[in-house]
């Protein structure tokens, strides 16, 4: 079992050395290349993975799942999160990410939405551990770069498959598995179940097991080692609400000082993820970027008339203005930081 306990530093997943043992977990919508690459500059971040892609629409080209390729050497190392039921299609979905020269596949086997479980993939492939290993395993002789997966802990309380069908992956040649520790049926209710997880751990040999949910501090990232001894953690909103926790982390179980980001720097955070949007989205960036304006009035303490202002982004010369008022009042507002500013699916997870 490799585990963050005996070593904080490297993790190797099959072909792939990560400098780092903290990942960004995929959140469609938010993790694009502009949100990725910013993040990386702050440090930290030892792998991250694409939005999932509809194997079909990438094999045929489909413009939204070609954005969602959108990338550059500096964005790495990255995986491509594919899903589907059909074997011939991720197979051949896999080996088109593989001609791209992405270095990781990964498989989505968690996905709770019922239009993604629909077409056969994300959390209704762990219903059926015989289809979901022939399927991993076709993947993985299709190419020559690592292929993980990502599952939830099972389909419900009653089909708590994870642990069986991670052993199943590592027999078939799955690099790694990163298990949120819910079921489909919690969607994204209730506690990350971190005994859970810790039973999938203890059910492979030496294939990683990436942790994951609800990591949003240096405390929470401790407690779900110690509890699970999982290899790595994977972090999705947490990096939304603290971009520097990768980076705090990484100095956390280095043994060293843990660096709060100054105000100049959280300003230039900003800043830098709007250019970078801008850079592909030109003016449509102003408003794409608004769905950020929460996140960003509550990291940064922008006072709530700026907060609302940005969230009616219109130009360039506005952000710029907007700006300046920012760094200029930075500060004025007190914020407590809420648990959770990404819209989750809610209601009865029949109807997602
Ligand atoms: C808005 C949103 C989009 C998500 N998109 C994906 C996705 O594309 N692929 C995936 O495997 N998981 C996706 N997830 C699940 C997250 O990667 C992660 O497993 C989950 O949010 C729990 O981790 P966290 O508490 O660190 O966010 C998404 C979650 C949210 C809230």
């Amino acid at each position: 079992m490799t585990s963050l306990t005996t070593s904080p530093s490297e993790l190797r997943i099959g072909s792939r050395e990560l400098k780092t043992r903290f990942f960004l977990a995929p959140l469609a919508g938010y993790t694009h290349w502009p949100l990725r690459l910013a993040l990386r500059e702050v440090g930290g971040v030892g792998l991250a993975t694409t939005d999932l892609i509809l194997a079909p629409q990438l094999l045929a080209g489909n413009r939204k799942s070609t954005e969602l390729l959108q990338t550059s050497p500096d964005d790495r190392p990255l995986s491509v999160q594919i899903f589907g039921g059909k074997p011939e299609e991720l197979v051949r979905a896999a080996q088109y990410v593989e001609s791209l020269e992405f270095g990781g596949i990964d498989i989505n086997m968690g996905c709770p939405m019922g239009k993604i479980n629909s077409s056969g993939g994300g959390a209704r492939l762990m219903r059926n551990c015989d289809h979901a290993t022939r399927l991993a395993e076709l993947v993985v002789e299709a190419v020559q770069i690592p292929v993980t997966v990502k599952m939830r802990l099972g389909w419900d309380a009653d089909d708590f498959s994870a642990p069986l069908l991670a052993s199943r992956f590592e027999q078939v040649g799955i690099a790694a598995v990163t298990v949120h520790g819910r079921t489909r049926q919690q969607g994204f209710h209730g506690q990350v179940n971190l005994e859970g997880i810790r039973k999938v751990v203890e059910a492979v040999n030496s294939m990683p097991i990436i942790g994951n949910g609800d990591v949003r501090t240096v405390d929470d990232a401790s407690r779900m080692i110690k509890q699970t001894g999982c290899a790595a953690i994977a972090i999705g909103r947490g990096a939304m609400l603290d971009p520097w926790l990768f980076r705090k982390l990484d100095q956390h179980f280095r043994g060293e000082t843990v660096c709060e980001p100054a105000p100049d720097e959280k300003l230039a955070f900003l800043h830098r993820h709007f250019d970078l949007m801008a850079e592909i989205h030109d003016v449509y960036a102003c408003i794409l970027f608004r769905k950020f304006a929460a996140w960003y009035g509550a990291q940064l303490g922008i006072p709530e008339d700026l907060e609302d202002d940005l969230r009616k982004l219109e130009s360039f010369s506005h952000f710029e203005e907007l700006f300046l008022n920012i760094e200029q009042r930075q500060g004025e507002r007190q914020t407590t930081i809420p648990t959770a500013l990404i819209k989750v699916p809610n209601g009865p997870n029949a109807h997602w």
